[in-house]
């Protein structure tokens, strides 16, 4: 069977791209990263795709003169790959209605919280803030409202009565890296289903 096709959009560090990349190299998945595409020029992730050999396209997205031409280049871009699967690891844009749905049940995101508690920015500061016993990551399929879709795995830990931002977002980083692997290994074995909104994770 060909390798799922995937294409990974980042804005930042990418360590949860250097986690797909290696999981890739080491045949862990049966997936191969065709495209790393960043919004923000100079991204430590984009470094990282180069080092992997893995084709990179930057669209600055403060170059378009709205929104939808943003997302209209970003989509031509990403199609001429011709993914199996678009990963959002890290990629800090909303996304709109079009967009999305373009890539309906074919588009994943994963998020540092235990959504959907806690979308959107500032997430671990929020967490302390509420006083939130439990945090962790999420990694679901992407609908057009912000960080919501069916959860394809979570991963919880506890919040220590000491912690602040930092070391949360350490700790919850530390489990994003193999959920993320670990949910695009279940999409490329093809053992994920969407029944009502929700996913099944087939044996
Ligand atoms: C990760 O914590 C990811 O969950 C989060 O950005 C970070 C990216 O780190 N994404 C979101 O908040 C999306 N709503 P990375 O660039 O090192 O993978």
């Amino acid at each position: 069977m060909e390798p799922t096709r995937i294409v990974v959009l980042v804005s930042g560090r990418g360590t949860n791209l250097q986690a797909l990349l290696d999981a890739c190299m080491q045949s862990h998945i049966p997936a191969r990263a065709v495209a790393v595409v960043s919004n923000v020029p100079g991204a430590e992730a984009i470094k990282r795709a180069n080092r992997a050999g893995v084709p990179t396209v930057v669209l600055d997205h403060k170059t378009f003169e709205s929104r939808d031409d943003f997302e209209e280049a970003l989509q031509k871009h990403i199609d001429s790959r011709r993914p199996d699967l678009v990963v959002l690891a890290g990629f800090m844009r909303r996304l709109g209605k079009n967009f999305v749905e373009h890539y309906r049940d074919r588009i994943i995101n994963i998020h540092p919280s235990l959504l959907p508690a806690f979308p959107g920015m500032h997430v671990h500061e929020r967490v302390i803030q509420a006083g939130a016993r439990f945090s962790g990551c999420t990694v679901h399929f992407v609908r057009p409202e912000l960080d919501s879709g069916p959860i394809i795995l979570q991963v919880a830990l506890p919040v220590h009565p000491d912690d602040n931002s930092n070391t949360l977002a350490k700790r919850v980083l530390e489990v994003e890296q193999g959920s993320i692997v670990q949910a695009v290994t279940w999409f490329a074995e093809n053992r994920l289903e969407i029944v009502n909104e929700k996913v099944l994770v087939h044996e």
